[in-house]
């Protein structure tokens, strides 16, 4: 039968189903929120530290959780089971009275980086990014969509400004409670990352013998380079207030400073997560300053680049990951007025700042390896 009015003409069949994938997306912060809350009682660490796979009672007396709320757990864990954060199998249970099998749930290499301890834990990026620091701006996007960009094009007020008052550096400065989460949030990437970066990417860091990584945070990521080439010698550039009090190494040291004014010179500009944050106008700055300071110019002097490389191709990116990475190019548009490139929109910037070459040498995960030549 169709269901007919004035322009459309579907089947029930077909009007369900679109129904259905509304409804979907329409939920799909509930798929976030679940999780943020098995972060938060520690569902995870529970069931890793119980050492077996835990049924319900256990997992209940292993949590914070007021007993009454047992049959909300079950339905939590039900919803995380599909999304393939925890596995949910059968034990029989060791009583004689009766054969009973009860459910039990184990880790799944996705919660298994929700452990609070674990060195690559991603709980507190998961913590920071749906902090509503981060996720109240985006309420705010369809009536930013409609304002005047204070005819400023430099510059244009972001949904986070718009919440907030300032620019998200400006909050994580004022706020150290939400910049200690995102320092925390971006040590545990770069720990994760960097393991990733030294192991396949060898050949990137051969004949170099300094490198600045600029905007390196509290320095996890240089920290693994400086480790891994003991004969580079790193320097990480950040804030001050990020990089205050911040021990080196006898190849590592910390600097604080302003990227828009001055990059320390050395064979090789590190850049992880800094231009996604920033404009093309701004990201051109960056990359100006960085051309200035590569010594070597001539001799292999460059700058590498890790971020994400927008891919249009299904054939080399499943549908999943592109829609991953469409989703950090939202994130960074209503927070940092900054995007995710394509490659035809990083070559315009290379171009742009006056470089001569660049290749794209390596794709760790949703993100690539980018090397830039002056
Ligand atoms: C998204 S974080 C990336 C941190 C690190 N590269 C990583 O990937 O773990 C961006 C970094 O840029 C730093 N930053 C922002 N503005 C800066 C500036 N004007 N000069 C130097 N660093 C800056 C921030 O403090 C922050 O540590």
């Amino acid at each position: 039968m169709s269901l007919n009015n004035d322009k459309v003409s579907a089947t029930s069949h077909e009007l369900l189903q679109a129904q259905a994938h509304v409804w979907n997306h329409i939920f799909q912060f509930i798929n976030s929120m679940s999780l943020k809350c098995a972060v938060q009682l520690g569902i995870p660490d529970v069931i890793h530290n119980h050492g077996q796979p835990i049924s319900l009672s256990n997992l209940i007396s292993g949590l914070n959780v007021h007993p009454s709320k047992a049959y909300f757990i079950a339905r939590l864990m039900r919803i995380l089971v599909h999304s393939n954060f925890f596995a949910q199998d059968q034990q029989d249970l060791d009583d004689e009275a009766e054969e009973k099998a009860v459910v039990v749930y184990s880790l799944t290499p996705a919660s298994r980086l929700l452990l609070k301890e674990a060195p690559l834990s991603t709980t507190q990026f998961l913590l920071m990014i749906l902090d509503p620091v981060v996720t109240d701006p985006f309420h705010l996007m369809g009536t930013w969509c409609q304002m005047n960009n204070h005819g400023n094009h430099d510059h244009p007020a972001s949904p986070f400004e718009m919440a907030h008052g300032r620019p998200f550096w400006g909050l994580a400065a004022q706020q150290p409670k939400f910049g200690s989460l995102f320092n925390e949030a971006m040590e545990a990437d770069s720990q994760l990352i960097a393991r990733a970066v030294v192991e396949e990417c060898e050949g990137v860091f051969e004949g170099l013998n300094s490198l600045v990584d600029v905007g390196g945070g509290t320095g996890n990521m240089a920290k693994a380079i400086a480790k891994a080439f003991p004969n580079i010698n790193c320097t990480v550039l950040d804030q001050p207030h990020v990089v205050a009090n911040l021990q080196g190494t006898h190849n590592l040291d910390f600097v604080g400073g302003d990227m828009f004014e001055k990059i320390p010179p050395a064979n090789a500009i590190f850049l992880k997560w800094i231009l996604h944050d920033w404009s093309d106008e701004e990201s051109v700055k960056i990359l100006k300053k960085s051309r200035e300071a590569i010594l070597s110019k001539n001799e292999g002097g460059k700058v590498i680049i890790l971020e994400i490389n927008v891919s249009a191709d299904n054939k080399k990116m499943d549908k999943k990951s592109i829609e991953t990475q469409l989703m950090w190019d939202m994130l960074m548009m209503v927070n940092l007025n900054g995007k995710e490139r394509s490659e035809a929109e990083w070559e315009k910037l290379f171009l742009t700042a006056g470089f001569s070459l660049y290749k794209i040498t390596h794709t760790l995960g949703l993100r690539s390896l980018i090397e830039v030549y002056p």
